[in-house]
């Protein structure tokens, strides 16, 4: 089996995304763990401070092939965490979720690398009917496919949460306080998975990518069948929580005013016809075990554990 031994003196990793929520973990727990971290940044980003002074640093333009020869140049492996997860439409998330991913590929073939590569894509991909994101990270996957000889994976995470997160905690935070919006039907079961949780999957993918030949799979924290609304109610809020559902009608409704505003501002949305299509889904479940054969990694933070230390530091 091939093995990434980290030590000093190792050839680097490379990570796209580094700045971003799932990024920082990564880079600290890569780091932590006795890896050479480089990460790729746009050149301009406005968010380099959260970058670790252990992380070396190649501004670079993701969709630039030829910005890319530096960046890849002498690694061992490439964990590809950057992405666009807001947006209006499809073309917003090209760059991050596709053409980024295929250019990083290419780059490595021209350098003759056979580093492995592992994508973080997501859940959604599984359905990219639902929405522009889901569709865009599902055709991030597809490039990979035309790289059959190079040793790439997919782990696709659901609704990912911990501390620097800002699109869980709105949600966790009104939980706390005994409301619970529900936007699916009522048997509606989530998957979810703990920041801390999938930067160890990552670490532990880094020791085996061989075994994880062209394998994609979602993960989560292991909670069986994902969590109900009580249940997260139950773990998050300590108590039984109000569950209020959100009509479909009107969930839509908010997606496609939230989308017209942000075309007429100027700003990317979260919440879209899209994401609307995608929170109304019965199931958003995952099932650990090809991933946790091959590596043996095991998630170790359910929601009641992760809610408990992320409300304990805010
Ligand atoms: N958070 C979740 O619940 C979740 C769930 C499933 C899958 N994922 C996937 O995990 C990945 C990371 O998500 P996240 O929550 O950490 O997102 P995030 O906080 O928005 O971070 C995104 C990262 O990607 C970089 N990036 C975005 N667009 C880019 C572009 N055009 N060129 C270069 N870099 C770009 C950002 O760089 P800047 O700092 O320069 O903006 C940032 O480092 C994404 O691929 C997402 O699809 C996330």
């Amino acid at each position: 089996m091939q093995k990434l031994k980290p030590s000093a003196d190792s050839l680097p990793i490379l990570l796209t995304g580094a700045t971003g929520f799932i990024g920082q973990h990564l880079q600290r727990r890569l780091i932590g763990d006795g890896y050479r971290v480089r990460a790729v940044i746009r050149s301009g980003s406005t968010s380099r401070q959260a970058l670790s002074p252990a992380c070396e640093v190649v501004a670079a333009d993701l969709t630039e092939r030829s910005a890319l020869a530096g960046a890849v140049d002498g690694v061992s492996a490439v964990v590809y965490c950057a992405g666009t997860v807001r947006g209006r439409r499809y073309e917003d998330f090209v760059a991050a979720n596709v053409v980024g991913v295929q250019r990083v590929l290419e780059a490595l073939k021209e350098a003759g690398s056979s580093a492995p590569f592992l994508l973080l894509s997501s859940l959604a991909a599984g359905r990219p009917e639902l929405s522009h994101y889901a569709r865009s990270k599902f055709a991030g996957e597809q490039v990979l496919e035309n790289y059959p000889d190079l040793s790439w994976s997919i782990l696709r995470p659901p609704a990912v949460y911990g501390p620097g997160d800002v699109e869980m905690q709105p949600l966790l935070n009104l939980v706390r306080r005994g409301v619970a919006l529900r936007p699916g039907p009522p048997g509606q079961r989530l998957s979810l998975i703990h920041v801390t949780d999938l930067a160890c999957a990552v670490s532990a993918w880094l020791c085996a990518p061989a075994a994880c030949w062209h394998l994609n799979c979602a993960i989560d924290d292991g909670h069986p069948c994902g969590y109900s609304w009580s249940e997260i109610g139950e773990a998050v809020g300590q108590r039984r929580v109000r569950q209020l559902p959100v009509p479909m009608a009107l969930l839509r409704a908010a997606g496609a005013a939230n989308a017209f505003m942000a075309g007429l501002f100027g700003y990317s949305p979260m919440l879209t016809p899209g994401k609307a299509r995608e929170l109304q889904q019965e199931h958003w479940l995952c099932d650990n075990s090809a991933f946790s054969s091959r590596t043996g990694w095991r998630p170790e933070i359910d929601l009641q554990v992760g809610a408990r230390d992320l409300f304990a530091q805010s």
